[in-house]
């Protein structure tokens, strides 16, 4: 069959992560977490001391770090300059600031042509997760899928995998977040017209899993 292009968009603790991976695995295909390349931006301006509360010098530091992400859904991999960055790029700092720096158009430019460098060399097809693949990034994809929760159980989720942190704080970060990227001018979080919207609070994920590979299958 012909390489299939599907895109998972929604805001933080969907399950955006887990279910694409599953996915891609399952059917065989490559994998991208997009939210990962903007954190290893991130990452990168805080390391070289560049002002993320700046947008100008965000835009001319932007193309220097070279970011290379690895497709494979069971061992996904993340580097900067050479530098395994999939450690630091999920720190609560990195977390805080990414949103800003994902807001420039010049980050955004340079991603989104990797993006879609990415998804056109994927021999079978790719699963691609982010906030506007199917809006910007990736719009003739053959699947659009947006997923959505609870504020609350989207804060019981990501409080889950940082251990330690408590819910209401999670939920408060993660809502911040979400305003931030919702809100800002250059491709926001939004559902693509043509997505199929899967609401996750009351799904296990392996029915949100089985959900996503039956919708590729009726496309195939
Ligand atoms: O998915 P994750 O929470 O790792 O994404 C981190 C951040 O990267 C988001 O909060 C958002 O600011 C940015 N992002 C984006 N566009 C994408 C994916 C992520 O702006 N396609």
């Amino acid at each position: 069959p012909a390489a299939v292009i599907v895109a998972i968009d929604g805001p933080s603790g969907t399950g955006k992560s887990s279910t694409s991976r599953a996915v891609a695995a399952k059917l065989g295909l490559s994998y991208l977490d997009t939210g990962a390349q903007y954190r290893a931006i991130t990452w990168w301006m805080i390391t070289n001391e560049i002002d993320t509360e700046d947008p100008a010098a965000i835009a001319t530091a932007a193309a220097k770090p070279v970011i290379v992400s690895g497709t494979d859904p069971n061992a996904p991999t993340i580097t900067v300059d050479g530098l395994d960055a999939s450690g630091p790029i999920r720190t609560q700092e990195v977390t805080a600031k990414v949103s800003a720096v994902s807001a420039v158009p010049e980050v955004r430019a340079l991603v989104t042509q990797l993006q879609r460098d990415t998804a056109a060399a994927a021999p079978a097809g790719i699963v691609v997760e982010g906030r506007d693949i199917g809006t910007t990034v990736l719009p003739d994809a053959d699947l659009k899928v947006f997923l959505t929760a609870s504020p609350e159980a989207r804060a019981a989720r990501r409080s889950g995998e940082l251990k330690g942190v408590d819910v209401a704080s999670t939920r408060e970060a993660l809502l911040k977040r979400d305003a931030a990227d919702s809100g800002r001018k250059t491709s926001p979080l939004a559902k693509a017209a043509d997505a199929v919207e899967v609401d996750t609070t009351e799904l296990t994920l392996d029915q949100v899993i089985e959900c996503v590979v039956t919708l590729i299958e009726e496309k195939r």
